[in-house]
């Protein structure tokens, strides 16, 4: 199965994907992560990327389906894949509709205050890309999968998160009209525990 997620920033596309992963056992492909490690790395694709990800804004279309365009063409894709984070315009899915046949495309909604409280909470793996909320780490500041040090994107500073619900609105939203309109659409509000949306996912998924 090919799989989109879909939703506003912080929504928890990125939880899902991964309790996904595990459950479904296809790799989750996550532009945002591919992106940071290309940034990390110092490669073309990072220096590029760079400015557009740190103020919250899109990075080029061009850019961005080349890197997924790439990644679907390896053998893990073959028995299906989730997509986090991609496509973001409604040029890159009709881009997307040139190379990948998509199954269904998951919305995640949530309020803007609520995204806001969970975004400037998060902390992250920088190693094996795992996501926490600061209510959920008793104080500890190390991944509990792989032990390294959490950190806290230099996106979810609230100024830049309200950007990026900006640019969410004017540029991903529309495409919720796009894949309703090709009777793909699965959505969920994501007020809830992470294992109460999961129960959701699985159960949009199997409809
Ligand atoms: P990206 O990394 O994709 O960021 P995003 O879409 O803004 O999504 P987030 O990762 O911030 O949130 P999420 O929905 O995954 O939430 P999460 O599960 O972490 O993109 C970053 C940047 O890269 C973009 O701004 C852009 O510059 C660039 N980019 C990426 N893709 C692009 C593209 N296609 N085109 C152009 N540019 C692109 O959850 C958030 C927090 O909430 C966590 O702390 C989590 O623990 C917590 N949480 C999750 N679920 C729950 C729950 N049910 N209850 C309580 N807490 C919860």
């Amino acid at each position: 199965m090919n799989i989109i997620f879909l939703g506003p920033p912080g929504a928890g596309k990125g939880t899902q994907a991964q309790l996904l992963t595990r459950e479904l056992g296809i790799p989750q492909i996550s532009t945002g992560d591919m992106l940071r490690k290309a940034m990390r790395e110092g490669t073309k694709t990072g220096l590029e990327a760079k400015r557009y990800v740190e103020s919250g804004g899109l990075v080029p279309d061009d850019v961005v389906i080349a890197i997924v365009k790439e990644r679907l063409a390896e053998d893990d894709c073959k028995g299906g894949y989730m997509l986090d984070g991609f496509p973001r315009t409604v040029y890159q899915a009709d881009e997307l509709s040139k190379f990948a046949q998509i199954d269904a495309a998951v919305d995640l909604e949530l309020a803007d205050e609520v995204i806001i409280e969970r975004l400037s909470g998060r902390r992250v793996c920088p190693n094996c890309n795992a996501t926490y909320h600061t209510s959920q780490l008793g104080g500890s500041t190390v991944c509990k999968n792989c032990g390294a040090g959490l950190i806290q994107r230099k996106d979810d500073m609230e100024e830049t998160i309200r950007n990026r619900l900006k640019v969410y609105k004017e540029q991903t939203a529309p495409l919720i009209e796009y894949y309703r309109n090709k009777g793909i659409l699965r959505e969920i509000n994501c007020v809830g525990t992470v294992d109460e949306i999961f129960a959701l996912v699985k159960r949009a998924l199997e409809a």
